[in-house]
């Protein structure tokens, strides 16, 4: 283990096996509030035959039915609660780029429960108490903002709450504050650096040696570009609203090989995205949480629709994430050919005159699926280079994935962006 066991906390320091006793003895907690406490729950466990008690091995969670995005909106706002609104100190709720909103709630216990994931994560970061942190995710009812803040001070490092937008701003508060740590999310850091240069400030003689950069699908290529352009490290951190927020799982930067699941409190699963089956260690499915010490919004077998696969842990006792690369509703299928939002953006990323933002638009024609790459050009892009990049973007889409696409290469910033990420796909296809 690379780094000294002093600085590990009492979770990160259990052996394997205390880690699975604490693990089934949290689960069957869980089970057991929120079948006496949730209806939702009770309902359907009883329907599917299964009673908390029946739980006495992890693998017995499998007879255990699964939550879905769905469940929550049809229980919003507080359906899910397992306890009374006077004990939830605050809730956030999801971005929500499809109608109805998912509310996730708090307690005293949950906020300190975050604010140690959070801190755990930037240690496996690199930060320690003392350095200073700027924090562009944002702040609101986001999860990413709050969610790294309290993290941060919980460390006892300082925090510069920036939240996201006004991006000269932020580059004049990195130049003067000096932050050592950077918390937002990867486009937006790539933002930063065009800003940066706009101004004509080097981004790699700044005061920052550390990003923790997470909230949406990056590539080892955007951690390449990110690295050298503002010589620093860039690692992953993981989570979701529902589970908690950001602090679920997180890559230690001393192996950068994947996040590790912080499993004393959040247990992960990976099934098969069509048939629900638990696939073994190592294969590459859907993303299942299940909290294990949460109280105001416990979640049994919740489907994250983030597929990725669960390996062995390196420089901690967790199991490791690979890097989460798409999810389920992600996938095209485009004329018989599957393609993730990620496989563009390794090509928009090598192609000259763009900058990393994309979107994917799916349109009919006739009978046919047709896909639109929109990416946007760089501020400084003459229209002749405008046109060399659409030309080389749609020709490295048809030799690397293999179907044929339309490319539009659109103005700087003219994409919407939504906290800080921009949806990567719009289907108009069944207008
Ligand atoms: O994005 C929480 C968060 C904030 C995580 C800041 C990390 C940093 P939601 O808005 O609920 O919560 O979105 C959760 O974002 O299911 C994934 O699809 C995606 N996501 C989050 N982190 C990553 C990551 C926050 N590191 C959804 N890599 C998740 C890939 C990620 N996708």
């Amino acid at each position: 283990m690379a780094e000294a066991t002093e600085l590990l906390d009492a979770g990160e320091r259990l052996g394997a096996q205390a880690l699975r006793a604490l693990q089934l003895e949290r689960l069957r907690a869980t089970l057991r509030r929120v079948y006496e406490n949730v209806p939702f729950y009770r309902k359907s466990f009883d329907k599917a035959g299964v009673r908390p008690e029946d739980c006495r091995t992890l693998a017995d969670l499998a007879r255990f039915p699964f939550t879905t995005k769905a469940d929550l909106r049809a229980n919003y706002p507080y359906g899910l609660f397992a306890v009374p609104r006077e004990r939830v100190r605050r809730v956030h709720a999801s971005s929500g780029t499809t109608g109805v909103p998912t509310v996730v709630g708090y307690t005293e216990g949950d906020l300190s429960m975050w604010a140690d994931m959070v801190a755990r994560s930037i240690r496996a970061a690199g930060g320690r108490p003392g350095d200073m942190v700027h924090v562009a995710y944002g702040y609101g009812l986001f999860t990413g903002g709050l969610g790294a803040h309290y993290g941060a001070e919980r460390l006892g490092c300082t925090v510069v709450p920036a939240s996201g937008g006004m991006t000269a701003r932020q580059v004049r508060l990195i130049q003067d504050l000096k932050p050592r740590i950077i918390m937002v999310t990867p486009s937006y850091m790539l933002t930063l650096l065009d800003e940066f240069e706009r101004q004509g400030v080097d981004p790699r003689g700044t005061s920052l040696q550390l990003g923790i950069f997470g909230a949406e699908p990056w590539t080892e290529r955007m951690r390449q570009e990110i690295e050298e352009r503002f010589a620093i490290d860039a690692v992953d951190i993981y989570g979701l609203s529902e589970v908690i927020g950001p602090g679920v799982a997180q890559e230690c930067v001393e192996t950068k090989d994947g996040l590790h699941v912080f499993e004393d409190h959040f247990f992960p699963e990976v099934v098969d995205p069509v048939t629900g089956e638990v696939l073994p260690e190592g294969e590459r499915g859907e993303l299942v949480f299940t909290s294990l010490t949460k109280e105001a919004m416990p979640v049994i077998r919740y489907r994250t629709r983030d597929l990725t696969r669960l390996l062995p842990g390196t420089a901690r006792v967790f199991r490791r994430l690979e890097k989460v690369t798409g999810r389920c509703d992600d996938m095209v299928i485009l004329r018989g050919v599957n393609l993730f939002p990620t496989q563009i953006e390794e090509i928009v990323l090598r192609t000259p005159g763009v900058a990393p933002h994309f979107q994917l638009r799916l349109t009919r024609e006739g009978r046919l699926d047709a896909l639109t790459v929109r990416a946007e050009a760089r501020p400084d892009a003459t229209p002749e280079a405008r046109e060399a990049a659409g030309r080389s973007i749609a020709a490295a889409v048809k030799e690397g994935i293999g179907v044929s696409v339309g490319v539009e290469i659109v103005d700087p910033e003219s994409l919407e962006r939504s906290v800080g990420k921009i949806r990567r796909i719009v289907d108009l296809r069944s207008r």
